[in-house]
């Protein structure tokens, strides 16, 4: 069984890969920051379909806690897979916040920067041990890296970071078969930033070619297409999944 951590889990994009990925038969590690019930939610839901999880907590922004989150990794994949290592990373936690560069504040900035680059960059390092040979890491970035959107600057540009450090792991970690690509969603259905008002959604599917905003299952949906064998030539890429957003 091919196991994987997916980081943010208890909800949105996360969530909806963490079920898609179990109903292909893998084992799948749920992580959580604040809502371990949405967690234990996704676990029973993964069981209930005959499948195989564990709800982990993971604070992103904590890179001192990594070293621990390891070991509680280690510690499960031991008693509940009966391995010592697991095969993907799912980089996805994440929050959005909205404020012009005129008026962010240096704790957004760093908040910011510290869960969706640092973050990602020590989780990486600290579980590469564990991750197995010809395994991979799949970075969440986003199509604000692409388009200039007003008042996610902060957030545009430490996902256009974590674009570019996804190449770096594939150049670094390819002697191991280990591959890493990212997923730049479009406009999708989550709780992400307060979730989507009619206006602001009637806004994004005005800007999207198909003319709706995406729903989880179709972000999900690729991260296991990507971890698939039949796309185990794609390495060191960037792959929105938009629908068509601003083109
Ligand atoms: N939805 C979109 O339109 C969209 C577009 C482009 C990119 N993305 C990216 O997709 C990823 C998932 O977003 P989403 O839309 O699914 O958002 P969401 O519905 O708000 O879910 C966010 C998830 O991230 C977790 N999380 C937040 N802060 C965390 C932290 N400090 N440490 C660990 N986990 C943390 C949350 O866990 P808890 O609830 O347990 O705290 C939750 O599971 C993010 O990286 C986001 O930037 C989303």
């Amino acid at each position: 069984m091919k196991i994987v951590i997916i980081t943010g889990s208890s909800r949105g994009l996360g969530a909806s890969a963490a079920i898609e990925c179990a109903r292909k038969g893998m084992g799948v590690i749920v992580t959580y920051n604040s809502s371990p019930d949405k967690a234990e939610g996704v676990v029973k839901e993964i069981t209930q379909g005959g499948g195989k999880a564990v709800p982990l907590k993971l604070d992103v922004g904590d890179t001192g806690s990594f070293v621990a989150f390891r070991d509680a990794v280690a510690a499960q994949l031991q008693s509940v897979f009966g391995r010592r290592d697991f095969d993907y990373l799912v980089n996805n936690a994440g929050y959005g916040l909205f404020n012009t560069i005129a008026t962010v504040t240096e704790n957004q900035f760093d908040g910011l920067f510290n869960v969706h680059l640092k973050g990602p960059f020590f989780l990486t390092q600290t579980q590469l041990p564990l991750i197995a040979d010809n395994g991979q890491i799949i970075n969440i970035t986003s199509a604000t890296t692409r388009v200039a959107t007003s008042g996610v600057a902060p957030y545009a540009a430490f996902k256009g970071g974590l674009e570019v450090l996804t190449r770096y792991m594939a150049k670094e970690f390819g002697e191991r078969g280990i591959r890493a690509n990212s997923i730049a969603p479009g406009a999708i259905r989550t709780e992400l930033g307060g979730g989507l008002s009619d206006d602001f959604e009637a806004m994004l599917a005005g800007q999207t070619a198909l003319g709706r905003v995406g729903e989880p299952e179709e972000i999900g949906g690729v991260v296991v297409s990507l971890l698939s064998n039949e796309n185990r030539w794609i390495n060191a890429q960037n792959i929105e999944v938009a629908g068509g957003y601003i083109i």
